[in-house]
């Protein structure tokens, strides 16, 4: 079995652990991306914004483009169907915000954006898959930024993409490229296919990452040594668990360590991402961004509905500190939960909604593909 990897280098940036947070829309805000970086090394990637929204001087697009003063490391993921504009945003990027790594989304599976083929539909047009890595890439090397790109497998099992995605990438100079084992059909549903991660692995030479269904920092470690993956990305698994990095960070340097914090514990991680997300947004909106992480947090706990009900209706820092305080510190973390999935699972789609002929031209270069501004459904 290959040594497992200690470190991942995305051509001029190395990242101390192979772990990579992965991009998801209002949820990886520079608050929770802080909160996960204190937990232990990787990549944090920004949520997604979108290549028109930036050129254009959309505001909420350049609200979201806020870092943590501790994030030495700024990385953002970036949406964009025309390669001019994806040219130009990366190009802002690098001059504008000092990013050191730009990732592109080929993997939203959300109809809206694949009915006007972007997002996971746009891998299918091989040539302009080409043209938007290029031009990405032109505008990034002059400033040694690494490009990176996250697919899926396909538009289903009949269309899929991620081989010819992986050869385009290497061919257009991206540093690596991520692989979410599922199909925009699948959305996240069923098991992600680790075998297509191990194929793209044995198909490019550049860093392939691997994406889907790690739980617990022992699937990620499996995961490695089943595909051979250069490194991990990971997203459900680390809702209301951002010590799953600290159980990463540790697994990748040779030591099994999966941490089990009592109910005490879990509200002080609690009470440090409300902090951080009051102190970015205001605590007002603050607040409200943590309601929804309330019950990731508290999976599997006893905490009842009533504490439940109010934590999700919580509007301030003193709010949640009363409410916090009756929960019993000492109640153990609920080990069924390990290796449980997480967050949105889903129902697989029976038809992915593309554009008419879509599938009719495998090339599509120099195709026009509306591209939304605000945009921002993401995965
Ligand atoms: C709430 C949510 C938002 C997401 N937003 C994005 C996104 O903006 N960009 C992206 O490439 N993937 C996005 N994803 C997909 C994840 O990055 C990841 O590929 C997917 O969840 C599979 O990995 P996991 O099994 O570790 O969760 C999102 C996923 C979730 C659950």
């Amino acid at each position: 079995m290959p040594a497992l990897p200690t470190s991942l280098t995305l051509g001029s940036l190395r990242v101390d652990t192979p772990v990579v947070l992965a991009p998801m829309a209002g949820i990886t805000n520079a608050a929770y991306r802080r909160l996960c970086a204190e937990q232990g090394a990787g990549l944090y990637v920004c949520e997604m914004i979108t290549s028109r929204g930036l050129v254009e001087g959309d505001q909420h697009t350049r609200d979201m483009l806020v870092f943590d003063e501790l994030e030495t490391t700024r990385s953002v993921q970036l949406y964009g169907t025309d390669p001019a504009y994806v040219g130009k945003a990366a190009e802002i990027l690098c001059a504008e915000y000092g990013v050191a790594h730009i990732d592109l989304n080929f993997g939203c599976p959300v109809p809206k954006v694949t009915r006007k083929g972007g997002g996971g539909a746009l891998p299918w047009k091989r040539g302009l898959l080409a043209e938007i890595l290029e031009h990405a890439v032109a505008a990034a090397t002059p400033y040694d930024v690494p490009v990176t790109m996250k697919t899926r497998t396909g538009i289903d099992d009949d269309h899929l993409t991620y081989l010819d995605a992986g050869r385009i990438a290497q061919e257009s100079g991206v540093a690596a490229i991520a692989l979410h084992g599922r199909t925009v059909a699948q959305a996240y549903s069923g098991a992600a296919d680790w075998d297509a991660i191990a194929a793209l692995v044995a198909h490019v030479e550049i860093p392939v990452l691997g994406n889907g269904d790690i739980w617990e920092a022992a699937d990620a470690i499996r995961m490695v040594e089943q595909t051979g993956a250069a490194g991990v990305v990971v997203g459900r698994g680390c809702l209301g668990r951002p010590w799953i990095f600290r159980d990463l960070a540790a697994a990748f340097a040779g030591e099994q360590v999966a941490t089990l914090p009592t109910l005490g514990d879990v509200a002080a991680m609690m009470r440090r991402h409300a902090e951080l997300l009051c102190r970015h947004m205001g605590e007002e909106r603050g607040c409200k961004e943590f309601r929804k992480h309330v019950s990731w947090y508290l999976k599997g706990f006893a905490a009842g509905g009533e504490m439940r009900r109010s934590l999700g209706l919580v509007d301030s820092l003193s709010a949640l500190d009363r409410l916090l305080a009756e929960l019993d510190p000492d109640e153990p973390f609920p080990i069924a939960e390990l290796g449980a999935p997480r967050g949105r699972q889903g129902s697989p789609r029976e038809r992915v909604v593309l554009p008419e002929g879509w599938l009719d031209d495998a090339d599509g270069s120099g195709c026009h593909v509306h591209e939304d501004a605000s945009e921002t459904s993401g995965g």
